[in-house]
């Protein structure tokens, strides 16, 4: 397929590195607002290059468009590119809030084409490998989550337009959160209860939190905990799903994060300290490549991906109640697809 890339930042470049290592699509145009960066990824790729993403999303040889631009800019480029018959991988979040990411959902039902979120975490190999242990009931009844994600920023963080509520639409848990939010309800399923507190503690980022802690229940009673932050200091990901019958423990996303390992222990009928068995994936994030190939086979089969659209929409739901809860001192507050007053709408 012909596929267009707009917004060539470190995500932009992530999406093309694993364009090119399946080797299985073309990548016809790259677009960004700075030209000097689309120019730089063209020459790179022997792409097309625009500053202009309303041109590409009209491009009639574009069959996918991967949009990897700043919060603000996902939604209008997303619409419009599925207005224009075009398929969408769309960066998380899916949209600043609830309002965007329903616009999305809706453009793409009505233009009948596929939108996916860039929901990768999904596909980290020890994310899958609990997963599958999970729903093939290995760990019995799932009881609860308990998750941690965080980094550390960097210098002049807060001047980056992640530090900007009109850019970015949301702090850190509409950053890294969002990632852990899906984490949780793929394995435990819809929420419908949440309490949270959000934080700004470090950096200067006006109404923008650096931190978030949140508690989320289901209908049934299984309940996930998260925190995510800017002030981790050093990068860490950890993600423990616990079962009647065993646990599943994820540690590091590989890189920065450190080696990405998964601990599966299984209790004993006479209990005692449980047989644990534990996998390290060494080598490079494979997420990437793996969330490209199930995109396309989704394309292809007319089936809903792993993070579709959909998903974006729900955690874009679970994250305002999150806020709400914070604005209302952190009582629980039932999830709904409530719109925020005075929420940033998209704008084509
Ligand atoms: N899946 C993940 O793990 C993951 C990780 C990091 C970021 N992201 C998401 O990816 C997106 C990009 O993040 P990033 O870290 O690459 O940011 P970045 O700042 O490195 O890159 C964003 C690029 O978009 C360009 N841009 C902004 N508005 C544009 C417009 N209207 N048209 C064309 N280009 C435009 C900017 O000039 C910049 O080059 C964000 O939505 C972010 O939340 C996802």
């Amino acid at each position: 397929m012909n596929v267009a890339i707009v917004g060539c930042g470190s995500i932009g470049y992530k999406r093309v590195a694993a364009l090119h290592a399946l080797g299985e699509d073309r990548l016809l145009v790259v677009a960004d607002t700075i030209a000097e960066r689309a120019m730089k990824l063209a020459t790179a790729t022997g792409s097309r290059w625009s500053t202009e993403w309303k041109n590409v999303v009209e491009d009639d040889q574009i069959d996918i468009v991967v949009v990897s631009t700043t919060n603000q800019y996902l939604c209008p480029i997303t619409v419009g590119a599925l207005h224009n018959g075009k398929h969408v991988l769309c960066e998380k979040p899916l949209g600043r809030n609830v309002a965007e990411a329903s616009q999305m959902v809706e453009t793409a039902r009505s233009s009948h084409r596929l939108l996916k979120t860039g929901f990768n975490h999904r596909h980290h190999p020890a994310i899958r490998t609990a997963h599958s242990a999970a729903a093939s009931g290995e760990l019995g009844t799932l009881m609860f989550i308990r998750s941690i994600y965080g980094h550390g920023g960097r210098l002049g963080y807060e001047k980056e337009w992640r530090g900007d509520r009109i850019q970015a639409g949301g702090g850190e848990m509409l950053d890294q959160g969002v990632h852990v939010l899906d984490l949780c309800r793929w394995f435990l399923g819809e929420f419908s209860q949440v309490s949270g507190i959000t934080r700004r503690y470090f950096w200067q980022i006006g109404s923008l939190e650096d931190n978030a802690f949140a508690l989320l229940q289901t209908s049934g009673g299984k309940v996930a905990s998260l925190h995510t932050s800017w002030t981790q200091w050093k990068n860490r990901f950890s993600f423990e799903i616990f079962g009647e019958a065993g646990y599943a423990r994820v540690e590091g996303l590989g890189g920065s994060y450190g080696d990405e390992t998964l601990t599966v222990g299984k209790r004993r009928s006479e209990f005692g300290a449980p047989v644990e068995e534990r996998f390290v994936y060494h080598g490079e994030d494979e997420s990437w490549k793996e969330e490209w190939r199930e995109f396309k086979k989704a394309i292809e089969c007319g089936t809903v991906p792993l993070g579709s659209g959909e998903d974006g929409l729900a955690i874009a739901q679970l994250v305002e109640a999150i806020y709400r809860s914070s604005s209302a001192g952190g009582t629980s507050v039932p999830v709904t697809s409530h719109h925020t007053e005075g929420s940033i709408t998209c704008q084509k």
